[in-house]
């Protein structure tokens, strides 16, 4: 029997910052960079200079604890193309992702490129440890892992200013204390970059953190309130019907009921009632796929359309057309497009393993090959997170399930992890240790500068989170503008959207500043 897995699926939405889009930074103004064959000339000298994608490796410490275990290579990637004497060092760490994706982050297309033009500074993006070919392991063992945590990630921050050697003029002579460092992170990455400034004073001058999810949560329900409070109108409140409905069905027990109800979507396949509730969260996670910059045809859009628009043009009101149209057109949409693009077949048995969590053999929760970031990721969430998107409380409206619940997702952790979790780890405990040892949502740490979108479903994991009392101030900055995830970090978002482009400037502003004072 042909047993079809598909690890998307499995997937919480998760922090990754946009890539710059395809072939990003060709028809970018005048900064015409193809990073796989452009030809990088110094700005100043006019000299050629190695092209964007030739991979460095630095030997970084394997454990930091124990420098005795020797060293792994550490991928980076960098350009002194803007560089003067006297510039500051801009360090990108990629985060959660294979880095060589992301080369986009050494031009002008996006923010760090910016600053080293700006700036007139070098631009570095370093890949995480246990991301991409970034390995101090040969695998994704949990004996690998014992060194895969937050606090060697950022011990690897301090390790690499302090003993990196650019292969440029000087490139001995640009540590911490002879140049000013700027580490710049988007979401995970910004969490990141605020810890490393909280608990390593002195090695950054300057920080950018984007969408940084520095308060861990492990009940992170809060992860569709700014969709719910940005989405249309019509559409939230004929969700909030649909899954109002599922909960009733589904709490009442009625196998029949909720084995029609599964068919209306074409999930009869689904065994796992929440299950089948986390398929119909998949469509809301779409929303993070969103930027300003996002043309027609975005899947989010396209699911509103799908409930909202008849095809005669009518557009249902403010409260949408009801339960009835609502389960009828969504039933249809996932049918007919959604699931099929979402676990790439129209198999009903494909379909049923696609959205099954709960076979522990697949090789989503057993693959410990290299590069399997989704691994490396759910080790943070398990260990350290939490950050698990379920339905809201009661109290609060919502967008999905209220059966899906922290437990639905530790329960994981024991096929990911079965050495280390027995039974499925409290994750409220990880999180909040995390949080006192990294200062969450309340440090202040100078000259440290936090922007984030209104629209980004991590907003409520960001220093402007609904309720959050920490202070803007001259030397923590708070930016806040109308974008999504890491909006701010691409040079495209502030040239559609005025918000955008004034928090990109202004972050300018208070780096310039900032080094004059150096
Ligand atoms: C960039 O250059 C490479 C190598 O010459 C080429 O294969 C690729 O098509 C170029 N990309 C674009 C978007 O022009
Ligand atoms: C995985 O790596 C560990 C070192 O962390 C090593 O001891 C172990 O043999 C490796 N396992 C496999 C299957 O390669
Ligand atoms: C209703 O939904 C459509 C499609 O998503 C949207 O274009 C429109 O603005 C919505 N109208 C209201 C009043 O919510
Ligand atoms: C952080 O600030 C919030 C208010 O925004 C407060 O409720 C909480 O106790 C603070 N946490 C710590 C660890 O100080």
């Amino acid at each position: 029997m042909a047993f079809l897995w598909f690890i998307a699926p499995l997937l919480l939405a998760t922090f990754v910052c946009a890539k710059p889009p395809p072939g990003f930074g060709l028809n970018h103004g005048i900064h015409k960079v193809n990073v796989t064959s452009y030809e990088v000339k110094q700005k100043y000298t006019g000299e050629t200079l190695h092209p964007l994608d030739t991979t460095y490796y630095f030997d970084q410490l394997i454990d930091h604890n124990n420098p005795s275990l020797g060293t792994f290579q550490q991928r980076y990637w960098f350009s002194y193309s803007y560089y003067q004497s006297g510039g500051p060092i801009v360090l990108m760490n990629a985060g959660e992702v294979d880095a060589s994706g992301y080369l986009g982050y050494l031009t002008p297309g996006t923010i760090t490129g910016t600053l080293a033009e700006t700036l007139s500074g070098v631009v570095i993006l370093l890949e995480h440890r246990f991301f991409g070919q970034s390995n101090p392991y040969p695998n994704l063992s949990e004996e690998s892992f014992s060194v895969h945590t937050l606090q060697q990630a950022i011990d690897d921050h301090e390790y690499f200013a302090n003993n990196v050697v650019l292969d440029m003029p000087g490139g001995d002579q640009v540590g911490p204390n002879n140049a000013p460092w700027i580490l710049v992170g988007g979401s995970y990455a910004g969490a990141l970059t605020s810890y490393t400034m909280y608990e390593k004073p002195g090695v950054f001058y300057a920080g950018y953190a984007s969408s940084a999810v520095v308060e861990a949560i492990s009940d992170y329900w809060g992860y569709y309130e700014a969709t719910r409070q940005y989405m249309a109108r019509n559409c939230s409140a004929d969700v909030e019907a649909v899954i109002a409905h599922v909960d009733t069905v589904i709490n009442s027990g009625d196998a029949t009921a909720i084995q029609a109800l599964k068919e209306n979507f074409g999930l009869g396949g689904v065994t796992h009632d929440d299950d089948f509730a986390w398929a119909l969260a998949a469509i809301m996670q779409t929303w993070q796929q969103l930027l300003l910059s996002s043309g027609p045809g975005t899947t989010f859009f396209e699911f509103c359309d799908a409930l909202e628009v008849e095809s005669d043009g009518e557009v249902a009101g403010p409260s949408g057309w009801g339960l009835d149209h609502a389960l009828a057109a969504w039933g249809s949409y996932y049918e007919e497009s959604f699931i099929q693009t979402h676990c790439g077949t129209t198999n009903s048995q494909g379909i049923a393993a696609c959205f099954n969590t709960y076979d522990s053999s697949n090789p989503a929760y057993t693959d410990t090959t290299v590069n399997n970031w989704v691994r490396s990721w759910y080790w943070f969430l398990c260990n350290d997170f939490g950050f698990w998107q379920g339905g809201a409380p009661e109290s609060n409206p919502t967008l999905v399930s209220r059966i899906l619940t922290p437990a639905y997702f530790e329960r994981q952790c024991t096929y990911y992890f079965p050495n280390t979790f027995s039974s499925p780890p409290d994750t409220s405990v990880d999180a909040t240790q995390t949080n006192s040892l990294y200062g969450g949502w309340n440090v202040t740490t100078e000259q440290l500068i936090f922007l984030n979108g209104e629209r980004d479903p991590w907003r409520e994991a960001t220093v402007a989170a609904d309720g959050t009392t920490n202070p803007d101030t001259d030397l923590q900055p708070h930016l806040l503008a109308e974008g999504y995830h890491c909006s701010d970090m691409l040079t495209i978002e502030g040239d559609v959207n005025p918000s955008v482009k004034a928090v990109q400037q202004k972050a300018l502003e208070y780096y310039t500043q900032w080094l004059n004072e150096w």
